[in-house]
């Protein structure tokens, strides 16, 4: 398992040169995002966390579309966080989204943000990111407030696609350091089942991308 500062390091050097170019190039190859967005369905002045937040790009789209909602962020590059930060300047919301470096799989987000618990965690083409992400997940189930929900997008294994497309989609993935994970549903089946929590997990575009939910019963 890699330390938390040499996997910040190499997430500083993935992004060296495409922090700025980010959300025009993968506008057209993170594909999910914006119906994660819209199953968000956040309520007044919910809180929404998205942990590994990249450039901001989702949270200033969160924001635009639930106007009253706290919006917070990590991400363990320093890269992504400035250019998260200038982004949400040029989008007027620099007061209202909390943005703080962190690594998903150790972070206290009572230290790190001020709130313990948030009513929606998004986690967006960044488990295919990070080593331990069963370990990111986990990590983020207590952080969720009682009728809380984790909302999570990422690569799928392309199993409806044709076998070529797949492969070439996977060498590339992996030149940045990205590796679509098998076993995504049985993971978030294991944490339900030892939570107490409610699961669905679905694959996008035949298997593109997957999609899926945690949700914490209310109290
Ligand atoms: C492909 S980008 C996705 C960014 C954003 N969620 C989106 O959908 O546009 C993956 C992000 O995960 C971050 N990341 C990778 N490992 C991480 C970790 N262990 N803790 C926090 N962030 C991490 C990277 O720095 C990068 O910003």
């Amino acid at each position: 398992m890699q330390a938390d500062h040499d996997h910040g390091d190499l997430m500083d050097r993935v992004y060296r040169h495409q922090a700025a170019i980010y959300d025009l190039t993968r506008k057209y190859y993170l594909l999910g995002r914006d119906r994660l967005i819209d199953e968000l369905d956040v309520e007044g002045d919910g809180t929404v966390l998205e942990i590994a937040c990249g450039t901001g790009r989702n949270l200033i789209r969160i924001g635009n579309r639930y106007r009253d909602a706290q919006l917070f962020g990590v991400d363990i590059s320093h890269k992504m966080l400035r250019q998260a930060s200038k982004n949400s300047a040029r989008s007027a919301m620099r007061w209202r989204i909390k943005l703080a470096k962190a690594d998903a799989c150790s972070f206290d987000p009572g230290m790190t943000l001020g709130q313990a618990q948030f009513d929606r965690i998004v986690f967006s083409y960044c488990l295919s990111m990070i080593p331990d992400w069963q370990g990111a997940l986990a990590h983020a189930v207590p952080m969720l407030a009682p009728g809380g929900r984790i909302h999570m997008v990422d690569f799928g294994l392309q199993s409806g696609l044709p076998r070529w497309f797949g492969k070439g989609m996977h060498l590339w993935l992996s030149k940045f350091h990205v590796a679509p994970r098998a076993g995504m549903a049985e993971a978030f089946e294991r944490l339900a089942a030892e939570h107490g929590l409610e699961t669905d997990v679905r694959p996008l575009y035949r298997d593109y991308a997957v999609i899926g939910t945690l949700a914490r019963p209310a109290a």
